[in-house]
């Protein structure tokens, strides 16, 4: 497993993205620990990209989004599902590009600073098993070619990460939220 992130600076967005790809197979690749894997994800993204001021997933459980590893200022542990960026991105199962904040009907904020936000869905079989969410701290910094990246990401975790996304959803949902 590599043990740094090697991105180097003044690179575009895909030139980074492009690096970045092969160095986050190396840290999940033999891993199968969902915290961790998606700890060191977040880590990943959040040191590459100075325009990214949060990142972290959160976990479907159904109703609700309850709050998995991030890099950033504390957040909101708990979002509903159909509600705000995440909320829509999970209920539709589809990236949501957010240019402005406070353009966005719903919009929930963990984060005063935030200007401008990504949310990319993790699904199997078109179940919605977590959202990855961006934020920033300046407007539109957000575009089709992050979602392009992102989605490739959030693909290759689901690829190595559903079974135990399934599982740590289904028990954390029975364990607190008394779901059967
Ligand atoms: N802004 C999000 C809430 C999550 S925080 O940004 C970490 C939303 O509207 O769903």
């Amino acid at each position: 497993m590599e043990s740094a992130i090697t991105v180097k600076p003044f690179r575009t967005k895909t030139e980074t993205y492009r690096e970045l790809l092969p160095q986050i197979e190396s840290l999940i690749s033999g891993e199968p620990d969902l915290i961790g894997d998606l700890a060191n994800v977040a880590s990943a993204l959040r040191f590459s990209f100075p325009y990214y001021s949060w990142v972290g997933f959160y976990f479907n459980l159904g109703s609700i989004l309850l709050l998995g590893p991030f890099q950033g200022k504390p957040a909101c542990t708990r979002l509903e599902v159909g509600k705000g960026v995440c909320g829509t991105a999970a209920a539709e199962n589809r990236t949501v590009i957010v240019p402005n904040v406070y353009e966005f009907p719903g919009h929930i904020f963990c984060d005063e600073s935030s200007k401008s936000e990504i949310v990319v869905p993790l699904n199997k079989d078109n179940k919605v098993l977590a959202v990855l969410d961006i934020d920033s701290y300046d407007f539109n910094q957000f575009d089709e070619v992050d979602a392009l990246w992102l989605e490739k990401i959030a693909q290759r975790l689901s690829y190595s990460l559903a079974d135990s996304l399934i599982s740590y959803c289904s028990w954390v949902s029975r364990r607190f939220h008394g779901a059967k």
